[in-house]
């Protein structure tokens, strides 16, 4: 298989259990990812310092300056002095790690204040921690649901939220992406089962937001609980950071939320957070959360400061939108696609030209940009594109620094691409 041909093949095309022993991958795996390592290079590369608007990775073994348009660190908090002291200051007291499942040893006082703090913050009865973002949606959903169940999920829902409806046993039903109607037919087809509503709050391939005044007209008349994913929104949105629930003022509206520490928060794990009796039980049947160990100490700590500052101070999150803004419109201005991105979650849609995304990463990264590529399955085939996560930390020369290189890049390869179209 040469270069040509394996980019015809996508991750999509070697899931099947062809062979007799699960240790051994489809046959023609191997030579795939070796006839593909021009794409294969581009993921898991290696940063050599702090997820920063400006930071250096690793390019072919050398170092590498770039401006950082890859990080979720949202609110610049990954760096802020308060966050790296508050976790220093819990390292020298508590040590590396909390050595237990937070059943038996592995909770602390500084888990216990955190679990309040959420609870102050969501104005929920009660909140539960997770070791890790994935595993703390895995986790809710495995917990609550069981067999004949049905969690009817926004169909551009994270895999974590399709993965821990599976584990449970339970149906995915997926409805069309924020439309009320397809959530109406979903809810009306199912009556009489056990169901939830599962939506995100910024979805993140696209940066739109959940149309929540609408879905949740729908989820009411039915009479079905929701829970939220606010990955990409909490701390970046809302008055006070409470995501896009509070951004809509429907924090009492939405039964269960859920968002993970590894993005604005610019740590790891993730909370829950909801009516006491729900958690009560979750608490002794999310297994990600029994039969695991607790955060360590310093990454609450952290957490735990991050939360203060990103609720003391509103200007991080104006910031934070000035600078999508700008970016998205400055964008435009170039004749990008941003899709239906209305927030720092940015889209640079190529469409079908897979092609061009892996040599578009490499033209970026010789030129100093570092921007996270999406190629399919994760998007659709047609839809192919760079996610660039804005900061508030970004300044507006790093911004202009950025958009001179995608001009540079990204729009001359695809008006070449649409001129060679025209002409064939
Ligand atoms: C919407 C959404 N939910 C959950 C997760 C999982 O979070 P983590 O990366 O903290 O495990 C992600 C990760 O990107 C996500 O985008």
């Amino acid at each position: 298989m040469d270069a040509g041909q394996a980019s015809r093949f996508s991750l999509a095309d070697f899931f099947g259990p062809e062979t007799e022993d699960p240790l051994e991958p489809p046959s023609d795996y191997a030579e795939w990812r070796s006839a593909s390592t021009w794409a294969t290079g581009l993921y898991e590369r290696r940063m050599l310092a702090a997820p920063a608007p400006r930071t250096e990775i690793d390019a072919g073994g050398s170092r590498h300056s770039v401006v950082n348009l890859a990080s979720y660190n949202y609110l610049g908090l990954a760096t802020h002095p308060e966050t790296v002291a508050a976790a220093k200051a819990a390292l020298d007291h508590y040590g590396t790690g909390a050595c237990g499942s937070p059943v038996l040893s592995g909770k602390t006082d500084l888990h216990g204040a955190l679990e309040s703090a959420l609870v102050d913050f969501t104005g929920r009865e009660a909140a539960l921690l997770f070791n890790s973002g994935f595993g703390g949606a895995l986790g809710t959903l495995q917990g609550l649901l069981r067999k004949g169940d049905v969690a009817v999920i926004d169909d551009k829902s994270h895999m974590c939220l399709i993965d821990g409806t599976k584990l449970a046993g339970a149906q995915v039903l997926p409805f069309s992406h924020n439309d009320p109607e397809s959530l109406d037919e979903a809810l009306t087809r199912t009556k009489g089962k056990r169901r939830l509503v599962v939506v995100e709050g910024v979805y993140s391939m696209d940066g739109d937001v959940a149309d929540l005044p609408a879905l949740l007209e729908v989820t009411e008349r039915h009479g079905v609980g929701v829970m939220i994913d606010e990955a990409h929104s909490i701390l970046a949105m809302g008055k006070t950071g409470g995501g896009v629930t509070e951004h809509f003022g429907a924090e009492s509206r939405i039964a269960l939320k859920y968002a993970t520490f590894s993005k604005a928060f610019a740590s790891c794990g993730s909370f829950v957070a909801g009516r006491s009796r729900t958690l009560e039980y979750l608490r002794y049947y999310a297994n990600p959360y029994g039969f695991s160990c607790a955060l360590p100490p310093p990454v609450v700590a952290s957490v735990l400061k991050a939360l203060e500052i990103a609720r003391r101070d509103d200007s991080l999150r104006s910031r934070l939108a000035e600078n999508a803004t700008y970016f998205r419109t400055q964008l435009h201005a170039l004749g990008i696609d941003t899709g239906t991105s209305t927030t720092h979650v940015v889209p640079i849609i190529l469409g079908p030209h897979r092609e061009l995304l892996y040599m578009l990463s490499y033209a970026m990264l010789a030129r100093g940009l570092f921007v996270a590529p999406v190629d399919y399955p994760s998007v659709p085939e047609d839809q192919v594109r760079f996610r660039a996560s804005i900061t508030a930390a970004h300044t507006r020369a790093d911004l202009d620094e950025a958009l001179n290189i995608i001009e540079g890049t990204v729009v001359k390869a695809l008006r070449n691409a649409r001129q060679v179209k025209a002409a064939s």
